[in-house]
């Protein structure tokens, strides 16, 4: 199975409320928020009051992916704003072991995301104390950035990784994904898709849904 996690990143702000009501028409169930600070990526976006506003708006999952320095002081803060899952770079928490741990007693799904240049082998140890690994399929910071096609090697080889430790870990999947190689990710072993200009870049977010679902059931 896999789920479908528009990146609100590439919606119309102006009109959030309705960008999300279009997603989950289209079968969305996750919504994927971009966290940026100008610092660990070289973009500022949203924070903490506009989870809060999005957990008011919506039942769907809430996932934040935090691209931010000193992840540690803000992660649980984004579990009490309401967010369901939330995901740290391992490139920038030195004591990423217990960050994964806090999330978790707060309530929330823990993950561990991941750049295209960082090997997976600085997964191992904290893997255990993760729900799910977010698996950046372009550098972070922008959406609408074209594919590294090297990530879907890599994406078998974390699969082959979390299945051979006998984990349940999920895979989570982001940046470049459209319709034309989504299914390839599914049959790789990707379970949530980010998709952020395929979704709403056509300003049809409710048929991207659709034809982006369609595209990977051959698959499942
Ligand atoms: C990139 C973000 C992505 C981005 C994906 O830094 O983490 O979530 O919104 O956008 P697309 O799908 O356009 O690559
Ligand atoms: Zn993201």
């Amino acid at each position: 199975m896999f789920e479908i996690a528009p990146s609100i990143l590439s919606s119309d702000f102006t009109r959030l409320a309705e960008e999300i009501e279009k997603v989950k028409t289209g079968g969305a169930n996750i919504l994927h928020v971009d966290v940026m600070d100008g610092h660990f990526v070289p973009n500022i976006t949203i924070g903490l009051p506009v989870v809060r506003s999005l957990r008011k708006a919506t039942d769907m999952k809430i996932d934040c992916h935090l691209m931010i320095e000193e992840p540690s002081r803000y992660a649980v803060k984004f579990v009490e704003a309401g967010a369901d899952m939330v995901s740290v770079h391992v490139e920038i928490d030195v004591h990423l072991q217990r960050t994964l741990t806090a999330i978790r007693e707060a309530g929330g799904e823990s993950g561990i995301a991941i750049n295209p240049a960082t090997p997976l082998v600085s997964l191992e140890e904290a893997l255990p104390y993760a729900d799910f690994v977010l698996l950046m399929s372009v550098n972070p910071g922008f959406g609408g950035q074209k594919f590294i096609p090297e990530s879907v090697d890599k994406l078998r080889r974390l699969k082959r990784m979390i299945d051979e430790r006998g984990f349940d870990t999920k895979i989570e999947i982001d940046g470049g994904i459209d319709e034309n190689n989504i299914a390839k990710i599914v049959e790789s072993g990707a379970e949530i898709i980010v998709a952020g200009s395929a979704v709403f870049g056509e300003g049809k977010p409710t048929e991207a849904v659709r034809n982006m679902i369609d595209a990977a059931t051959v698959w499942v």
